[in-house]
């Protein structure tokens, strides 16, 4: 009885309110790649302002598809901020691009719509990542599809890449989850 009052009052709750519960944020700390990277090049980002907000451009520096480019990502958390990651047990495991794309491609959308905070469009359907030079901007880490519960301090993803099989770049991704400001309406 209490599961199904408690999941009726969940449905019952429309998004804007869900989200306004997680209790955390998470903010930009930094963008690196293993020298040499490809197929991305991210030397034009950059994280600006308090809010370190990603701006710039980027680059796919070949036309990416899913028969020849995989991509696996893991995750790491470091609660002491001390540079002591731990790998934690939420790893994408290597595949397809495109399915990659198609499965989690709305945690990046979350954070980057094409038209609004770039230029770049991925066709699902021929699911191509088109070779070229585009724009980030204002864009901050949207984490309303993220677990309810993070641990606070450093997170990072590392996202690995692989051409044929062979690994050709990983590019890591650095934020800090941190209490969300309260903020008073
Ligand atoms: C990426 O993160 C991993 C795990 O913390 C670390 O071992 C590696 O040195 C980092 N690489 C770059 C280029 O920052
Ligand atoms: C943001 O990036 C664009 C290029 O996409 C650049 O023209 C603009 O000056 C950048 N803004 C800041 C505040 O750095
Ligand atoms: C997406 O790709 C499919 C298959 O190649 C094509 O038929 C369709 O027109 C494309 N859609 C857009 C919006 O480009
Ligand atoms: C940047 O994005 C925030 C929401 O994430 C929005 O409130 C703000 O107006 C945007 N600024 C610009 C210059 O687009």
């Amino acid at each position: 009885m209490l599961k199904y009052t408690v999941l009726v009052l969940l449905v019952g709750i429309p998004k804007l309110l869900l989200q306004a519960q997680v209790s955390y944020e998470a903010i930009f700390v930094s963008l690196t790649s293993e020298e040499n990277s490809k197929p991305f090049d991210l030397s034009n980002l950059r994280l600006i302002g308090r809010e370190r907000i990603l701006n710039g451009t980027f680059e796919v520096l070949e036309d990416l598809d899913e028969e020849h480019f995989q991509i696996s990502v893991e995750i790491y958390s470091n609660a002491a901020r001390d540079g002591n990651f731990k790998l934690i047990p939420l790893s994408i495991p290597r595949q397809g691009l495109c399915t990659f794309f198609k499965k989690y491609g709305f945690y990046l959308r979350d954070c980057i719509k094409n038209g609004i905070n770039t230029d770049l469009y991925v066709n699902t359907t021929s699911c191509l990542f088109p070779k070229g030079k585009y724009y980030l901007k204002n864009v901050t880490i949207n984490v309303q599809n993220w677990p309810i519960i993070m641990q606070r301090g450093l997170c990072r993803h590392v996202g690995t890449l692989y051409k044929d099989d062979v690994q050709i770049g990983s590019y890591n991704i650095t934020s800090s989850i941190e209490d969300r400001a309260p903020k008073y309406y």
